[in-house]
């Protein structure tokens, strides 16, 4: 129960936050009109990094009797370009929630700066042209979706008639069955408040949205529409920055992976520069062909095996497939496929 206040109250401040930054909007008359006139009059010149992170560091104070400091981020820097699909990754408690709450202002950190948009993060017109999606997205409970979803709106200044068709636009767009629209939120499921959550992230039609697990909590169905969402986000050309766990959603969707050990950034770059240390192993699956004459001609160069199917040809340089292939000729077998035994994501995690 306590967890569950704790988060409440959390979620309580980024609300209040967006209160602040909507009286600061009606105080500067450049931003009247609302946050999506505000979003889509200000993009980010393609030049500046959507989010920059410079030697960040968070402490947090542990212990009753005798209190002692946890570091939960340790001097982490990254830069994140617009447009990307950016994902963080990192195992159970490496700091992925703690760098979203700093870049959030939901906690202050310790040491070390960060701006989105160009933007110190302490900025509260930045705060309107992003959007936030918790890890544990427990709302205001006794509220309906739609009700929930129009007070968002109400807080980043939309006016009523924007808000209820922006509502139903993002209920439809993150696939929540129509029935539950009117249905409190206390009787939903964690999937169909993950959607609304999502819903939620992009009321203000943000141009980075800052995702903490998106997928958490959702059936394999719900997984492939939100995955879509996401790539979708990318082509309307909004920057997404999402912590997850499920290294296959971050090999489909994502530009650039960070991933983070202990609050550390332990490597950092696009996948394909990430893999780019492997060696150049190439699979080559074959029928038809005797395993040992196979062995024979290609000599310690290739492993062969015999699998179910046929037979599997390992090379460790891609430049010997042509002789497997001339191997595999003389010896009348087929050629089934040829493909590179590429470093899976999950074996970068965890080396
Ligand atoms: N409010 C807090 N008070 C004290 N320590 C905290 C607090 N929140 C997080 N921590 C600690 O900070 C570290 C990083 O936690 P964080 O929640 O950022 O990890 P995470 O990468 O999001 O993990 P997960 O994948 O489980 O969500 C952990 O050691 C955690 O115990
Ligand atoms: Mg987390």
């Amino acid at each position: 129960m306590r967890t569950r206040k704790y988060q409440d109250d959390e979620f309580d401040e980024l609300l209040q936050k967006r209160l602040r930054s909507k009286q600061e909007r009606s105080r500067n008359p450049r931003i009247k009109g609302g946050a999506a006139k505000w979003a889509t009059s200000h993009r980010t010149p393609k030049s500046m990094p959507a989010i920059e992170i410079e030697n960040l560091t968070k402490d947090y104070d542990v212990g009753f009797w005798r209190k002692r400091k946890v570091r939960a981020l340790d001097g982490l820097s990254l830069t994140v370009e617009p447009g990307q699909i950016f994902g963080f990754l990192g195992a159970n408690g490496a700091g992925k929630t703690t760098t979203l709450k700093v870049l959030m202002r939901l906690i202050f950190p310790t040491g070390g700066v960060a701006r989105i948009l160009g933007r110190d993060i302490g900025d509260v017109s930045m705060h309107a042209r992003i959007g936030y999606l918790p890890e544990n997205p427990y709302f205001y409970d006794y509220l309906t979706a739609r009700e929930f979803l129009n007070y968002c709106g109400e807080l980043f200044g939309l006016d009523r008639v924007t808000r209820e068709r922006r509502t139903e636009e993002l209920l439809t767009r993150v696939n929540l069955e129509t029935k539950g629209w009117d249905r409190q939120l206390r009787k939903f499921s964690k999937g169909m408040l993950q959607r609304v959550g999502l819903a939620q992230a992009l009321v203000n039609d943000p141009e980075i949205v800052f995702l903490d697990e998106p997928m958490s909590g959702l059936d394999p169905v719900g997984r492939r529409e939100v995955r879509d969402l996401i790539a979708s986000l990318r082509t309307q050309g909004k920057t997404v920055f999402m912590c997850s766990h499920i290294l296959s959603d971050i090999e489909v969707l994502c530009d650039s992976v960070a991933i983070l050990k202990h609050g550390r950034l332990a490597q950092a770059g696009s996948l394909e520069e990430l893999r780019a240390g492997e060696a150049g192993i190439v699979e080559v699956i074959a029928t038809g062909a005797d395993a040992e004459t196979l062995r024979q001609q290609l000599g310690s160069s290739a492993i062969v095996t015999t699998t179910a199917s046929g037979l599997r040809i390992e090379v460790a340089d891609e430049r010997e497939v042509d002789a497997v292939i001339n191997a595999l000729r003389q010896a009348h077998g087929k050629l089934v496929s040829v493909q590179p035994v590429r470093q899976s994501l999950e074996e970068l995690f965890l080396e």
